[in-house]
């Protein structure tokens, strides 16, 4: 789906969501969303609040898991994803806290070894993701998983790529702060989402047309969703660009 700009682009999105959100409540059942950060979903995540605000849309009934967490971090750091996600969407709507669940950065690596397999399980126990919200990252990450990453990985602890760090050091003071390891749910965990949208504005269209029209390969992790069987990509007219 083009959009002419991010911002329709992102209230398209939101407006996805929301209808899940409707058509489950009415089901009196729950439903499972897959939250991802970055630059790109903010404005979702401010069309989604406004909904909230203005046209009542309760959360009451949404359960979520966030695809990743730098590691090690502390929660209440300002660049944990923890705090983005509290920060730009869970402080301003209903949602019952016990049902947000993100990767936890501020464990042992031991620990967080269990705490990946346990997070795989927790998916599962809630009958799987019905709609993951992913962005993209230059190098055709999706989560933190890089190129190379396994089609059959699941919820695990990674390394990130030394451009995906350079990318990200915006976000702290300086390239030595941002942590070398990720939790990500893995590529299976993201493949087995019942829907899966991939946002992606203005400057990601050379990674979005390898992703969408070039080989399916490891290499692009992006470029296995190709098989998925209900994704859609949702761009602006400049990240549609190189298609
Ligand atoms: C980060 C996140 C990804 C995100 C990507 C793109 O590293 N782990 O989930 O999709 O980078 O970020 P942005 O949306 O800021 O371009």
């Amino acid at each position: 789906e083009i959009f002419p700009t991010s911002t329709e682009g992102s209230h398209y999105a939101a407006g996805e969501i929301a209808k899940l959100i409707r058509q489950k409540q009415e089901e009196n059942k729950p439903c499972v969303l897959g939250l991802a950060t970055g630059s790109t979903p903010i404005s979702m995540y401010k069309e989604l609040v406004r909904m909230h605000k203005e046209e009542g849309l309760s959360f009451k009934n949404v359960i979520t898991f966030n695809l990743d967490e730098y590691f090690p971090i502390t929660k209440t750091a300002f660049q944990s994803y923890w705090s983005f996600m509290h920060r730009h969407l869970f402080d301003h709507i209903d949602i019952k806290p016990e049902n947000i669940h993100i990767p936890n950065g501020d464990l042992s690596k031991e620990e967080a070894k269990k705490h990946c397999i346990e997070y795989e399980q927790m998916i599962d126990d809630a009958g799987g993701i019905d709609l993951q919200v992913l962005g993209i990252g230059n190098n055709g990450h999706i989560g933190f998983n890089e190129p190379g990453s396994s089609i059959f990985s699941k919820t695990h602890i990674t390394n990130l790529d030394n451009s995906t760090r350079v990318a990200n050091a915006r976000e702290f003071q300086n390239i030595s702060k941002v942590p070398r390891l990720a939790l990500t749910m893995g590529i299976s965990t993201i493949m087995k989402a019942k829907r899966v949208l991939l946002m992606a504005w203005g400057f990601k269209a050379p990674i979005i047309a390898k992703a969408m029209e070039g080989n399916v390969t490891e290499q692009v992790p992006a470029s296995i969703l190709q098989q998925h069987n209900n994704c859609t990509f949702i761009l602006d007219e400049q990240a549609a660009s190189e298609l």
